[in-house]
C-alpha cells in the first residue's frame, strides 16, 4: 500500500448479465490529488462510482480506502470513514428544506463517526455554513424544487460534502449548465480541494477537465486504456480515436 493513497482500486470487475461493464480496473489516487475520469457514454464511469462508494458491488477486485480494505462495506459506512459521492442525477430528498437536507448527512454521518458527538445547535450551524459556503445561504429553508439547476448541483455537492470526506466522486456535476455556470462548479471544485479533499472528477465538458485535473484516468468500454498527465493522454491515439468513434 502506498502511504499516500487515498485510494487503491485492484482489478476491479463488473458484469451485468453477460456483458463487462467493468474489466480488471487498476486505479491509485493520491491524498489530496485532483483526478479526472473521462470516456464516451457506458464506458463505465457511474458504474465504478458504484462500485467505490458501496452503491453496487464488484464482481472481483478489491478496493482499500486510506489503507482499510473496505469491500463488503455498506454506502454508508463507507461515508463514515470519508468516502463521498454526487449523483448524476441529483438526488436531494425532495421534501425537505435546503436546511434539512444537510442535516441528514451531518447527523447521520458525522454524528456518528469515531464517537463524537455534534449538538443540535452545531449540526444548524454547519448546515448554515456548507449552504453560505456553496452559494445557497440565501435559500436555507426552501424546498429542492425551487432551485435552479445549477442551484440543484451545488446542493447535491453541499450534501457530499457535508459528510467531510477525504475522497469526492463527483459524476457530472456539470452536464447541461451554461459556461459560467460551470466555472461556479469549477471554481467550487477547486475550493473544496484546495481544503485536503481528493477529487475523482467525470466529466464531458473537456475543457472543464482540463482546466481541473492534475491526472486523467480514460475508460473505454470498460477498461482503462489511459492514465497520466492530461495533456500526455489526449494526444493518445487510443483516446482520441475512442472519441471521434463516438
Ligand atoms: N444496473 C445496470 N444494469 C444493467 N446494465 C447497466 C447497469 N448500470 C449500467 N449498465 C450498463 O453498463 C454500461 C456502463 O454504464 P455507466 O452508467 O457506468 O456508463 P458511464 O460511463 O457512466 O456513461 P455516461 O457518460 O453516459 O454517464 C452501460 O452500457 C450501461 O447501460
Ligand atoms: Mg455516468
Amino acid at each position: 500500500m502506498n502511504e499516500t493513497a487515498i485510494l487503491e482500486v485492484n482489478k476491479v470487475g463488473k458484469r451485468f448479465g453477460g456483458f463487462v461493464a467493468l474489466n480488471d480496473i487498476d486505479l491509485s489516487i493520491r491524498r489530496g490529488e485532483r483526478v479526472g475520469l473521462i470516456g464516451p457514454n457506458g464506458s463505465g464511469k457511474s458504474t465504478l462510482t458504484n462500485c467505490l462508494c458501496g452503491a453496487m458491488r464488484p464482481d472481483s477486485g478489491s478496493v482499500l480506502f486510506a489503507g482499510k480494505s473496505i469491500d463488503g462495506m455498506s454506502a454508508h459506512d463507507r461515508a463514515k470513514l470519508g468516502m463521498s459521492r454526487s449523483f448524476q442525477l441529483p438526488r436531494p430528498f425532495h421534501s425537505l428544506s435546503l436546511m434539512d437536507n444537510l442535516r441528514v448527512p451531518l447527523k447521520y454521518v458525522v454524528n456518528k463517526r469515531g464517537g463524537s458527538h455534534l449538538s443540535e445547535e452545531k449540526i444548524t450551524l454547519r448546515a448554515y455554513d456548507l449552504l453560505e459556503k456553496f452559494g445557497l445561504g440565501g435559500k436555507a429553508e426552501r424546498l429542492p424544487r425551487d432551485l435552479t439547476q445549477v442551484e440543484m448541483r451545488k446542493l447535491e455537492l453541499a450534501r457530499a460534502m457535508a459528510t467531510e470526506p477525504a475522497l469526492l466522486v463527483s459524476d457530472e456535476a456539470m452536464a447541461g449548465l451554461s459556461n459560467s455556470e460551470v466555472d461556479e462548479i469549477l471554481a467550487l471544485l477547486m475550493a473544496l480541494n484546495r481544503e485536503g479533499v481528493a477529487i475523482i472528477f467525470i466529466e464531458h465538458i473537456i475543457r472543464a477537465v482540463m482546466a481541473f485535473s492534475e491526472r486523467l484516468v480514460v475508460l473505454v468500454a470498460g477498461q482503462k486504456v489511459a492514465d497520466g498527465l492530461p495533456k500526455e493522454v489526449l494526444a493518445n491515439e487510443q483516446v482520441v480515436g475512442a472519441y471521434l468513434g463516438e
